[in-house]
């Protein structure tokens, strides 16, 4: 375990990666251009929540194995094996991917480099970035074609990102030669002892399988959500034809869950990246269906205003709506492209008085969206509501109870759009419960 590791970009990928290099027992320098960050991470203050992350990362940095800088020259003279976990969000107004963060770390990186070294690239890239890289690397490093490059794409999931870092599913290492695959194995070491499927590929399949494993999970819930429309226009039920479908081992239970659909910070920029990769390749008729997975996603938040303002008799003009939920899932505080917010944004632009409430995300919340209104608590948002909206499955939305947000309700009218609360209970309690997909 002589490498030592540097991790460039601590957001939720960054982050857990370095404070898991370091519980493996690696020394770990992070790095980030975001200076208010790296204090925070410095002073053992994760910026963002994701349970069990922050006790390793004071776990670390107590033990001296894990620090951070913002310094490229202490970086580079740190590691022998540099991670590049940045960001690359959606292009605002196309589909495809932008790389700024990349080619930036790359560009800083490379000219620093000065002995033999390993970059694994770590981020989600449109297939063909990893052979571009390597080459700009062995270019602009000083140690010429000994600065190497690996792909070795992340699959974590927010809200169990140590589990799946700790405990990977499966570890792809895209490279071009037999030193950096060793390199990776003695990374990973402990992990591969574990029984973890170790794949070794070139750049363009490691690449690919990122996108393609999301494009996969994309398509399984608008799949299901797609048959949510079909039970709409039927009177079926979507989430008992879902547990039926579940028992057949070829088609399984998870990702079939139906409701407001998928959001967050990778799987619809990523869709949408590869279809725009795809274009540029020629190949832009094998992903066409990916942009009806889109479609029918979206039309999930549509169904869910339209089903709200049909429950307050056709109209949200000085009605008040309670929104429960603002991530855009439940153990994360992360609202990219947020189904729950998107949902409470658009209803207040058609005249609904709106008030959100989410146990993690209101920060975000605040920040993406500062003309909603935000309760203090549950209760507290639903207050005065002529229909309550469930739109983020939080374990404490679960477990309310119909009865006391009854007590403070204007109407009884519930819409759960993420079919996770038991109707009986609600309709026994008075309520008008409706849901996505059911009658
Ligand atoms: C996802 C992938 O799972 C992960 O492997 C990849 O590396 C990054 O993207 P994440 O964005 O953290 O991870 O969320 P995930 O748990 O996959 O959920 C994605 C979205 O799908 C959420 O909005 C969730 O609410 C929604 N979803 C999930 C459903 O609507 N129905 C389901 O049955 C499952």
């Amino acid at each position: 375990m002589a490498q030592r590791l540097t991790v460039i970009g601590t957001g939720y990928l960054g982050a857990t990666h370095a404070a898991c290099m370091a519980e493996l027992g690696f020394d770990v320098l992070g790095l980030d251009v975001d200076k208010k960050k790296i204090d925070r991470l410095a002073a053992g203050d994760l910026p963002f929540f994701e349970p069990g992350l922050e006790p390793l990362l004071q776990r670390h940095l107590a033990s001296g194995r894990l620090r951070f800088t913002t310094s490229y020259e202490e970086l580079a003279a740190f590691g022998d094996v540099h991670f590049v976990c940045v960001g690359t969000p959606q292009k605002a107004g196309e589909y495809a991917a932008d790389l700024t963060y990349v080619d930036a770390a790359i560009n800083s990186l490379a000219p620093l480099l000065e002995r033999p070294c390993l970059v694994v690239g770590k981020s989600t890239v449109p297939v063909g970035t990893a052979a571009m890289l390597a080459d700009r690397l062995a270019e602009l490093a000083p140690v010429g074609e000994h600065a190497r490059l690996a792909w070795n794409p992340e699959f974590l999931r927010e809200g169990f990102a140590v589990k799946d870092t700790l405990h990977p599913d499966r570890l792809v290492v895209g490279v071009r030669s037999e030193g950096p695959e060793q390199i990776l194995r003695e990374v990973y070491a402990a992990t591969i002892a574990e029984g973890t499927p170790f794949i070794v590929a070139d750049y363009p399949t490691a690449e690919l399988v990122k996108v393609a494993a999301n494009a996969f999970l994309a398509t399984k819930i608008s799949f299901i959500n797609a048959m949510a429309e079909v039970c709409e226009a039927t009177g079926a039920d979507v989430t008992k034809l879902s547990e039926a479908l579940s028992h057949d081992d070829r088609i399984g239970g998870k990702f079939l869950g139906p409701g407001l659909g998928f959001g967050g910070g990778c799987l619809p920029k990523d869709i949408r990246a590869f279809m725009a990769r795809a274009g540029e390749l020629g190949v832009d008729q094998a992903l066409s269906f990916l942009r009806e997975v889109d479609a029918i996603n979206i039309r999930r938040r549509i169904r869910m205003v339209d089903l709200a303002r049909e429950l307050l008799g056709g109209s949200f003009t000085g009605r008040t709506v309670g929104v429960l939920g603002a991530a855009f899932k439940p153990n994360s505080d992360d609202v990219r492209d947020s189904p729950a917010l998107d949902v409470a944004a658009s209803i207040r632009a058609q005249g609904g008085h709106v008030t959100v409430y989410d146990p993690q995300a209101m920060h975000n919340a605040r920040r993406a969206q500062p003309d909603l209104k935000y309760g203090e608590s549950a209760l507290d948002a639903v207050r005065g509501a002529h229909v309550v909206l469930h739109l983020t499955e939080w374990a404490e939305f679960r477990e309310m109870s119909p009865d006391t947000l009854a007590t403070v309700v204007a109407e009884r009218n519930i819409v759960d759009g993420r079919n996770v609360l038991d109707p009986e209970q609600w309709r026994s309690a008075g309520w008008n419960y409706r849901a996505l997909g059911r009658p």
